[in-house]
């Protein structure tokens, strides 16, 4: 290290010769002790300037490191000692520092002094001459030591006096601290990196400042995605300190957020989640409020507020991600996004439109839709050639390989560079073993790891298959306290498949090899492996905190039926309690499970409890189908214990599911037992629960006057106010909304909407919020407002959660909007993605809004032919399944377009404003407009009379919209007194309910008469 003061010449002549030494002297002591706090030792003070030597005559593995840790300490201090030592000698010291490695001579005087030569000491004095005030250049050599450890920024390669070639440099900025996942990987030697330059310079690129970008890569598993992330972060410009999130497999709400906030903070890995953000806030103060963590962590989170807790959480940890993103002080990576659960990737999502620098890694299924933004930078990464898998194989076996030997490497390991990794491994273990195994090259991952996990003695053996039991990453007190003893770890990491990643806590090198090491793990092992884990964490439980999904996880592999089906169903409810709706399900299908194969595995109350969770998870999740098919299994035992208000509202989630999956008689009959059957007991919540299921399924099928729903919806209102259950007095308001909605009460449907509103704020309930909002959305789309419509249901979906079928309805709404205001090709692939995903769950009041949509968009694309044919094929469907609003809505489209095609009404311009003419438009379009036009009329009219047909309040702007149709055809056809009473009444039901087009349009054709 050759560190010398710049400004140190002109000094003595600006502030005298005294004050001048004295700073220069005070400045020395700085770069002393520096020097020696990190090991090293000044050699040479000449003049105003230092050399000093790391690792000799004591060497050390990691003197480079020391060196700029050293060079950055000294830098730090000087800086900020200016202001006192301005105060003290009137100037402030201004240093230059440059750092080279390598074997340079060093002589030791019998008095103790000692001197260096060499090229390593000529090229550190020619960096610190070429460096900045108050910096620290670095070259190649020390560079490729610290890879990893330190950030730099790349200054490419200048020529210096007395080298004949150019000689690379950089300028350190920073240490990292270890908390990436090559770190480990570093300190016993990183293959060198063959290919990837074009993909590295596109990470970077997409990450320069000017252009910040979102950067995702994918890739499939071991071809190299977390080591282009290391490679690209290596050289970074200045600021970068960079956080990591980690998705796992079997993943905990927002496990990737507190990740990162936790490397934010420099926190450890064992704090709890309130201290790591008690952390954060002492780091950052500004991005986060205490008192709003306090009362986020306060209280009972299984009370009934768990979902308002959970969106509370939701949007405390967006906005204190948003905010750490905005210091600018992070590169955020966030791994294996392919595993990220909803609350994770709903913050992330958020924070796109922020430009964070972020990269997230993924493979390549399943898809994640907010991957398609605009803001991300999308990287494929590809399998390595033969070429490049031929470097990694010779560079890291290190001696010289046979030919043929890593001619069938590179072949064996097909493009994936971590396979051919680990057969070099298993090759050298082989040589190391002396023992020739012909077979080694022959085979998979898998064996190749085993062969390795085979050199191990018995014992540690059987500590790695436990830890390979625990997952890929373990702490090594729970192995202790599953394997029954302490851990030889040395032992363990001689077979080189596991790193430390911070303390007590350890990985495997890589997920692939976790898992081959458990795959080569007998059943009897694994079983007896996994029962141990169960135990130790089942004691720890007691301690509080406990992950109880976990526990019964190993529990079901340790075959113990009885207490895996109860910890999963415990972990179930856990889970539904914040909202965590995706894990909840799969751990109450699996504790199902083992109720399925001998029901005696839970008594009557936790069969009951179980039932409920995973109802209440699947509905929360809109899989109706799977409710429906499901309830016919799971309802009997539940029948068989006797009515009870739980039951009635399980039934009532049934037969609200039936709705969607259109099966209203049976719906209908279902909601009507448990009326009958809570009245029986005199059970007013049950029954009132039951109602709001017949208020739906009347709803959608017309079977009662308008009268009698809002008789229906009187007797629930106060009852769920008496009881103080919010859920159902929202659920029933808006339910109310809608039947004004569709029966055309337009003034009565805004005032419930209000109402619920008003309920939401004053209750704190974030549904309510989201519900009112749907409900007024929907309103404004009637009244022709799809932006006001747009920016509604955006303020609702902030109080959805992500995967939750409110964000599903939330999204229908925001396609509609989107269709109204411009409808473009992309939307188009959008609106057929979102269509199967409802498909797939069976909710058809969301599969016929999609189709109706489509309709829609390619008619205002000016497609005529595709959107009368999609009309066509969809509306017998939706006719035959019974939902009249839908019908209506069909047939109301049908009509418009007709009375388009016969000039009568104007249709609706698209985006581009071209598409007034259908028939403008291509061949098809052509020909489907001469086939519709010769009955156009005479086809118009029976759909608006069926119309009318499915109206029988005789009242609405869908019972204007159809009138006034009607009333254009007679005027067409010269009928004047039925296009008068048709219009005139189609205006008033218009001006009722506050449809200005409609009114317009009657109005005008009034005119005509
Ligand atoms: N271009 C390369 N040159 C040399 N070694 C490489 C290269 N790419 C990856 N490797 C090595 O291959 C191994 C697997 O790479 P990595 O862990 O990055 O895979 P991944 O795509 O992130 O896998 P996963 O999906 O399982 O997380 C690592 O040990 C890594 O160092
Ligand atoms: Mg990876």
């Amino acid at each position: 290290m050759s560190g010398d003061m710049a400004n140190f010449t002109r000094l003595p002549r600006e502030i005298g010769q005294e004050r001048a030494f004295g700073l220069l002297e005070t400045a020395m002591e700085q770069a002393r002790k520096a020097v020696e706090g990190e090991g090293g030792q000044i050699v040479d003070t000449a003049g105003d300037g230092f050399l000093a030597i790391f690792g000799a005559p004591l060497a050390f593995e990691d003197a480079s490191l020391r060196a700029c840790r050293a060079a950055l300490t000294f830098r730090d201090r000087i800086a900020a000692g200016r202001d006192g030592f301005v105060a003290e000698f009137g100037a402030a010291a201004e240093f230059r520092v440059g750092l080279s490695g390598g074997t340079a001579m060093f002589v030791r005087y019998d008095d103790g002094g000692a001197k260096v030569l060499g090229d390593p000491v000529n090229l550190a004095a020619r960096l610190q001459a070429s460096a900045g005030l108050g910096e620290v250049l670095i070259g190649e050599d020390i560079h490729r030591e610290c890879e990893g450890f330190v950030t730099v920024e790349d200054r490419g390669a200048a020529d210096f006096k007395g080298f004949d070639w150019p000689v690379a440099h950089y300028a350190l900025t920073g240490i990292r601290a270890e908390t990436e996942r090559f770190s480990g990987a570093r300190r016993r030697g990183l293959t060198r990196l063959a290919s990837r330059s074009d993909e590295i310079a596109a990470v970077r690129r997409a990450l320069d400042r000017t252009g910040r970008r979102v950067v995702a890569i994918t890739g499939v598993a071991g071809v190299g995605k977390s080591r282009l992330v290391h490679e690209a972060l290596q050289v970074m410009p200045r600021r970068d300190q960079v956080v990591y999130g980690q998705c796992v497999a079997e993943g905990r709400a927002y496990g990737p957020i507190f990740d990162i906030l936790r490397h934010a903070a420099k926190a450890d890995r064992g704090l709890s989640h309130f201290e790591t953000l008690r952390r954060l806030s002492e780091v950052f103060p500004f991005v986060l409020d205490m008192a709003e963590v306090s009362a986020l962590f306060s209280g009972d989170p299984s009370g009934e507020d768990s979902r308002n807790r959970a969106l509370r959480t939701r949007d405390f940890l967006g906005g204190v991600l948003a905010r750490l993103s905005a210091t600018g002080a992070h590169v955020m990576v966030v791994e294996d996004i392919h595993w990220i659960d909803p609350g994770s990737s709903a913050v992330l999502e958020a924070l796109l439109p922020l430009r964070p620098t972020l990269i997230v890694t993924r493979r390549p299924a399943p898809p994640i839709a907010w991957l398609d933004s605009p803001h991300i930078a999308r990287i494929e990464l590809g399998l390595l050639d033969a070429a490049a898998i031929g470097e990694i194989v010779r560079d890291s076996y290190g001696a010289k390989l046979a030919e043929d030997t890593a001619a069938l490497i590179v072949d064996k390991s097909e493009g994936l560079p971590l396979v051919a990794e680990e057969m070099v491994r298993a090759l050298r273990a082989r040589d190391s073993a002396a023992t020739g195994d012909a077979d080694l090259l022959t085979g998979t991952l898998e064996q190749s790891v085993l062969s390795r996990c085979d050199r191990l003695e018995p014992a540690a053996r059987r500590v790695l298959s436990i830890a390979a039991a625990i997952g890929r990453d373990f702490s090594v007190d729970l192995l202790t306290r599953a394997a029954g003893s302490a851990p030889d770890i040395e032992a363990m990491m001689s077979a080189d498949l596991i790193e430390q990643v911070q303390g007590d806590h350890w990985r495997f090198h890589h997920a692939l090899i976790r898992d081959a090491v458990y795959s080569g793990m007998l059943s009897g092992a694994r079983r007896e492996a996994h029962r141990a884990i169960a135990i130790a964490l089942e004691a720890q439980a007691g301690e509080g905190g406990a992950d109880r999904g976990r526990i019964g996880r190993h529990f079901a592999e340790a075959d113990n039926h009885v207490k895996a089906a109860r910890y999963l169903a415990l972990g179930a409810a856990d889970a539904l309690a914040q909202y965590d709706l995706i894990n909840a399900e799969s751990l109450a299908a699996r504790a199902m499970g083992y109720v399925a194969r001998d029901p005696t595995v839970l008594d009557e109350a936790g069969y009951r409890a179980l039932v409920i969770t995973w109802l209440h998870s699947l509905h929360h999740l809109a899989e109706f189908r799977r409710i429906v098919d499901l309830s016919r299994q799971l309802l009997p035992r539940l029948q068989a214990a006797g009515a009870s208000t739980e039951l009635s509202i399980v039934q009532t989630l049934v037969a609200l599911s039936m709705t969607h999956t259109r099966e209203y008689a049976g719906g209908e009959t279902l909601a009507q037992e448990t009326l009958e059957q809570s009245e029986r007991v005199g059970d007013r919540l049950g029954a009132a629960w039951a109602r709001v299921a017949l208020l739906r399924n009347f709803e959608e099928t017309g079977k009662r006057s308008v009268a009698e729903l809002e008789s229906l919806a009187d007797a629930i209102l106060p009852v769920a106010e008496a009881e103080g259950d919010r859920a159902l007095s929202m659920i029933a308001l808006y339910q109310l909304c809608a039947v004004y909605r569709t029966a055309g009460r337009r003034g009565q449907s805004v005032a419930t909407a209000n109402r619920l509103m008003a309920f939401a704020v004053e209750h704190d309930d974030r549904r309510g919020h989201a519900f009112a909002s749907w409900a007024k959305a929907l309103i404004h789309i009637i009244d022709d407002a799809p932006e006001r419509a747009l920016a509604t249901v955006r303020e609702g979906r902030r109080h959805a959660l992500g995967g939750s079928g409110d964000e599903a309805t939330c999204r229908a709404i925001e396609l509609y909007s989107r269709t109204m205001i411009a409808a473009s090709h992309a939307l188009a692939e959008e609106i057929a993605g979102f269509t199967a995903e409802v498909r797939r769950r069976g909710d058809y009041n969301l599969i016929h809004a999609m189709c109706w949509i489509a309709a829609v968009l390619h008619l205002r694309k000016g497609a005529l032919a595709d959107g009368w044919r999609r009309l066509n094929r969809d509306l017998p469907e939706v006719a035959l399944a019974g939902n009249q609003p839908m019908e209506r809505q069909f047939r109301l489209l049908k009509a418009e377009v007709l009375l388009a095609v016969a000039g009568l009404v104007e249709p609706r311009a698209s985006e581009d404003g071209q598409a007034k003419e259908p028939r403008r438009r291509g061949p098809r379009d052509l020909l489907t407009f001469l086939r519709l036009r010769p009955w156009a009329l005479r086809d118009a009219t029976i759909e608006l009379k069926r119309c009318l047909e499915l109206e029988p309040e005789a009242a609405g702007a869908n019972y204007a919209r159809a009138r006034i149709g009607l009333g254009l055809v007679a005027l067409r056809r010269r009928d004047k007194a039925t296009a008068r009473a048709h219009l005139e009444a189609g205006r008033d039901a218009a001006m009722a309910d506050g449809v200005d087009l409609l009114v317009r349009r009657a109005r005008a054709a009034l005119k005509q008469l």
